[in-house]
This record gives C-alpha cells, sequence and structure tokens, in this order.
C-alpha cells in the first residue's frame, strides 16, 4: 500500500464507525431490579454496534408516570427516538402523527412472517409499522412462596375458594396472605384476574373489549366485585402505595404467602437469584389455568430529524427482534419472547408453561387482553374502570351493586 491508500484506508476505517454512530433516547418506566438489568441488555447491544445510548427512565410500575412524561416531551417538539408505549396507546399516537414508519426495516427482516397477528396488528398504525414488540407478559399469575405454605399448612391454591381456604390459615400462621401495593393498576390486575374467571373468556371480551353494558352491569360482575372485597382482608395495612417490586419482595423473603401479577414478578425472583418450582412456585390466577391474559411491551418510534440518529433508531428497531436480544431480554424480564421460532431450552418452568398457554389459547378464543396493562381498550375507558375499581376496594362500606352501576357510568362515558 502507498502513503495515498494507506491514509485513504485510514479515513474509511476512522470514518465508518463515526459517520454511522447515532444516539437513541430510549423513555421507559423499567427500574425495578429485573427490569432495570433487563432494558441494560438493549442499552449494551446498541452500544456494541457504536450507538450511544440516553437513558430516559420514569419510575412508576404501570407506566402512568411515564406516559404524563411522555405527552409533555413530544408537545414541546422534543420527543425521544423511542418510548415504551402499548396497545391502544399506539394508535392514539399514531393518529396525532408522531410516530415513524418501520415498514423499511419490517419488510427487509420480514417481521409480519416472524409475529403471531395478534401481536403485528397491535404494531401498525394505517397499516405500516410504527412500534416493535419486545415481549409476551402473561398477567394471570400467582407468586407463591413455598416455604410460608408449609409453614401455615396450606396449599398452593388453583380456585377462589382453594385462596380463601389457604389465605385463611396463612393469616391464622401470623403472615400475610397476599402481598399487594395499593395503587390503582395493581388493584385493577387483581381485579381483571378475579374477572377473567368469573366471567370467563367470552364475558371478560365482552366487558373489557366490547365494553357490552349488559356483562358490565351484570351479575357475575357484582360476583367479581364481592369477592375481589374479600380479598382485601388478606392484605395488610401498609398496602397503600406500595410499588408492586416491593410487595413481590414481600413473597421473596417469607414475609407474605402469595403475589396476585404479571411475570414480570418473576423478574425479581431472578434477580434475587431464586429459581422456579424450588424458591417460588407460579401457578394461573385463581382458576385461569386455561386462560392466558396478555400484555405486550412495546417501543414506538418518533419522527427525529434526519441523520445518524435515525440510522441508531432503526438500529434499536432491528435489534429488538434479533433471536439473541429476545432471549437474554426476556430471561431477565420475566415474559416469553415475542417470536414463535425460538427455543425455550434456556427458560424455566414457568416461561415454557407461558409459551405452551399462549400457544393453546390463541387456538381456543381464551388469549385475552389485559385490561389493567393497556391492550384490551383506550386509555380513558382503562382510567375510568380503574377508578371505580380502586375507589369501590378502598372503601370499608362500598357496595357491590352500586360499584358496578357505578361501572356502567363509567364506561359508557369513557366511550
Ligand atoms: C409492563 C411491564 C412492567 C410492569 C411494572 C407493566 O405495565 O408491561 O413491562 O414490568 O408494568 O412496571
Amino acid at each position: 500500500m502507498n502513503m495515498k491508500q494507506s491514509v485513504i484506508a485510514l479515513s474509511i476505517a476512522l470514518a465508518a464507525p463515526i459517520s454511522q454512530a447515532g444516539e437513541v433516547e430510549v423513555l421507559h418506566w423499567w427500574t425495578s431490579g429485573g427490569e432495570a438489568k433487563s432494558i441494560g441488555v438493549l442499552k449494551d447491544m446498541l452500544e456494541d454496534q457504536g450507538h450511544s445510548w440516553k437513558d430516559f427512565a420514569v419510575a412508576g410500575g404501570g407506566g402512568e408516570s411515564a406516559m404524563t412524561v411522555l405527552k409533555t416531551r413530544a408537545v414541546s417538539g422534543n420527543p425521544p427516538s423511542a418510548a415504551q408505549i402499548k396497545g391502544h396507546d399506539i394508535q392514539e399516537w399514531g393518529e396525532l402523527g408522531f410516530l415513524t414508519d418501520l415498514d423499511g426495516v419490517a419488510s427487509a427482516e420480514k417481521w409480519d412472517a416472524m409475529l403471531p397477528s395478534v401481536v403485528s396488528e397491535v404494531m401498525k398504525h394505517d397499516g405500516k409499522y410504527v412500534a416493535v414488540p419486545v415481549n409476551v407478559h402473561r398477567v394471570n399469575w400467582l407468586w407463591a412462596n413455598p416455604e410460608v405454605f408449609e409453614k401455615a399448612g396450606a396449599a398452593v391454591p388453583n380456585s377462589i375458594e382453594g385462596f380463601f381456604a389457604a389465605a385463611e390459615k396463612i393469616k391464622a400462621a401470623g403472615l400475610i396472605p397476599l402481598a399487594h401495593g395499593g395503587q390503582p393498576w395493581q388493584d385493577a390486575t387483581l381485579f381483571e384476574a378475579i374477572a377473567l374467571d368469573v366471567l370467563g373468556s367470552e364475558g371478560y371480551n365482552k366487558a373489557f373489549v366490547e365494553h357490552d353494558l349488559e356483562v358490565l352491569g351484570g351479575e357475575k360482575m357484582v360476583e367479581t366485585f364481592e369477592i375481589f372485597k374479600r380479598m382485601r382482608s388478606y392484605i395488610d395495612e401498609n398496602s397503600p402505595g406500595r410499588d408492586w417490586n416491593i410487595a413481590t419482595s414481600m413473597v421473596i423473603n417469607g414475609e407474605a404467602a402469595m403475589q396476585v401479577m404479571g411475570d414480570w414478578a418473576k423478574g425479581e425472583f431472578a434477580a434475587a437469584g431464586k429459581k422456579a418450582g424450588e424458591d417460588f412456585i407460579c401457578a394461573p390466577a385463581f382458576g385461569t389455568a386455561d386462560q392466558f391474559t396478555f400484555n405486550i411491551d412495546s417501543f414506538a418510534f418518533f419522527k427525529i430529524k434526519e441523520g445518524d440518529n435515525v440510522t441508531a433508531q432503526k438500529n434499536l428497531a432491528s435489534t429488538i427482534l434479533t433471536k439473541d436480544f429476545q432471549e437474554v431480554f426476556n430471561l431477565n424480564k420475566g415474559s416469553i419472547p415475542v417470536r414463535l421460532d425460538m427455543s425455550m431450552s434456556a427458560f424455566d418452568s414457568c416461561a415454557t408453561a407461558a409459551m405452551d398457554s399462549f400457544k393453546a389459547t390463541a387456538e381456543s378464543g381464551d388469549l385475552v387482553p389485559s385490561m389493567a396493562h393497556g391492550m384490551s381498550t383506550t386509555s380513558y375507558v382503562q382510567g375510568a374502570i380503574f377508578d371505580v375499581v380502586t375507589n369501590y376496594f378502598n372503601d370499608d362500606n362500598a357496595n357491590p351493586n352500586e360499584a358496578v352501576d357505578k361501572l356502567v357510568r363509567a364506561v359508557k362515558s369513557a366511550l
């Protein structure tokens, strides 16, 4: 190589990474131990590609605070590259014209063939991909500490009545039966697990997807509210305002016996070095073994200024659906991969059970969208349901018949 050639070669070598390196700013609410580890995987993979990562974490389970902060940023004309936005909200942001079209990456990498249609439909606005799914969480889970059950001489329940029988024994043994955080989204998570069992999958869909006022105001809904209130007496008095991961830690350290929570709770057990089937047990919540309430996390991508940051943004989109990322991320997060063509050999018994159930319920019609996690309806209807559910749960004198009337009125006015 002569001098001129080596100068050219050197300048290409130096220029290549620099001209492609961009920055991604990513808004999310993954701040608990297991969650932070999971999002860290994405950060590392982006940095390995030469990009820089600007973390925009807004604490608060369920993401309500994150969504408020995102609105302020977007409206002031300075959106992040990507934000954790799920379900119906993707459509709302798409309608407002904020989201960018990812179809170039999607068709090159054949996302349509890779993803189940129940997932890809949610990621598209006007027929074009504007968001990328990260995982599938099962929400209708019950997490149990087997040592606590043993101490109390109780069995891990697989029905609502079984729950009450076990809870009585655990309470009598001086332990907390149900670890719970008194926040509207956590109340709604417990409520929807009871509703799934009492209403059945069809009734659940009628209530929370179709907003059938007869089902929302019917006998079974009254029963759901009654059971929900009975559970309150098995929760300790410090629950108001408690974060979900603090509730999980109560199960981990044996202070409480169970928690009803999506499988992000497993991320906390995993981060604490606990093993599924040994240190903790995952069981479908109450009687919902043949049903699956899904919650799909996704990142929506915003329109940003042309340049290297757009390259970084596209790389981020494509990294999320690689098999490598799907495996490591979901092992940490407690969820299952959103790609159905992956080996589950590295995953534990809870994740393989979730994957089997995800596939089986997609066939049987028992795969239903989570209301509490923004999958079944708009944020307006969801907010209206949350208010009724939480106010009822926290009012000792609340009446289930009145709660159901309020629910009907609230949903009607939010439609
Ligand atoms: C999200 C999960 C998250 C959980 C608690 C849910 O709405 O889908 O990814 O771990 O909230 O923050």
